[in-house]
């Protein structure tokens, strides 16, 4: 009789395998399935509590919750809101406030190195962001990226948040419109944005949610 017992044994050695393997299996598959972060998320998780805050305080929150947009978010780290002039009368003003976020936002989603290759040849040039304002980019040969006449620094890069990337920054990127402090004046008859079957932009977009306005 110890031959069927050794089978038997064999048998449920290798049922044991199997099982342990099978659950290997389905631990690592729901490792790999990670749900994707939206940018305010993202926001949260790095403590950029001011930067979320001015968010709140404009209407633009749903443009920072959707996971399918693709943006570049330069995010402004708490220290960089405590340096930036008049940063009162900028919180109080909620236009200034939606200008000042805009400008901190780039449509297309861009790692370091997206930017170093677009500007490392000319050492210089510039990126329009969601408020169609151009935002000054220097590339060191040394492939350090500065942005702004303030010349921020990315501090944490490449974040991924749905489909957009977070670069947090270390300066507030100021938007280069005259008075600007005194905020953006709306036009009421202001020309309509294009239509997502002029650009190829899915309706869903930044841009078809961006408010019509324009510069005193
Ligand atoms: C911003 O609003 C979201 C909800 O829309 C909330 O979860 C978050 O705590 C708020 N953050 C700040 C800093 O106010
Ligand atoms: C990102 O958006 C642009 C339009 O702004 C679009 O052409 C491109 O296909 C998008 N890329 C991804 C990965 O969604
Ligand atoms: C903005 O800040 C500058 C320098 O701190 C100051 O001289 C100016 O009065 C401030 N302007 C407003 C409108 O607060
Ligand atoms: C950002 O991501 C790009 C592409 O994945 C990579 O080449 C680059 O080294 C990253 N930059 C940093 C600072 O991690
Ligand atoms: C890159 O070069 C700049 C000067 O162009 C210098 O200030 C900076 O410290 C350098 N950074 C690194 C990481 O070498």
């Amino acid at each position: 009789m110890r031959f069927p017992v050794l089978v038997v044994a064999v048998l449920l050695l290798l049922q044991a395998c199997f099982t342990a393997a099978e659950s290997f299996a389905l631990g690592s598959l729901s490792e790999r399935v990670a749900v994707p972060n939206s940018p305010s998320e993202v926001l949260e998780s790095q403590g950029l509590t001011t930067f979320l805050k001015a968010v709140n305080q404009t209407g633009l929150g749903p443009l920072f919750e959707g996971i399918n947009d693709n943006f570049t978010i330069f995010a402004p780290t708490n220290e960089a809101f405590q340096d930036l002039n008049n940063v009162s009368t900028i919180f109080a003003n909620s236009g200034t406030l939606e200008t000042l976020i805009l400008y901190q936002v780039v449509p297309g989603a861009l790692t370091t190195s997206d930017i170093v290759s677009q500007f490392e040849k000319s050492g210089v040039g510039t990126l329009n962001s969601a408020n169609n304002l151009e935002i000054l980019v220097f590339v060191r040969p040394n492939g350090t990226i500065l942005l702004g006449t303030d010349e921020a620094s990315i501090v944490t890069a490449n974040l991924s948040a749905g489909n957009s990337v977070v670069q947090v920054i270390d300066r507030v990127l100021v938007p280069p419109v005259t008075n600007f402090l005194l905020g953006p004046t709306v036009i009421p008859s202001a020309p309509s944005a294009p239509t997502a079957a002029d650009t190829g932009v899915s309706t869903t977009s930044i841009s078809s949610s961006l408010p019509q306005t324009t510069f005193a």
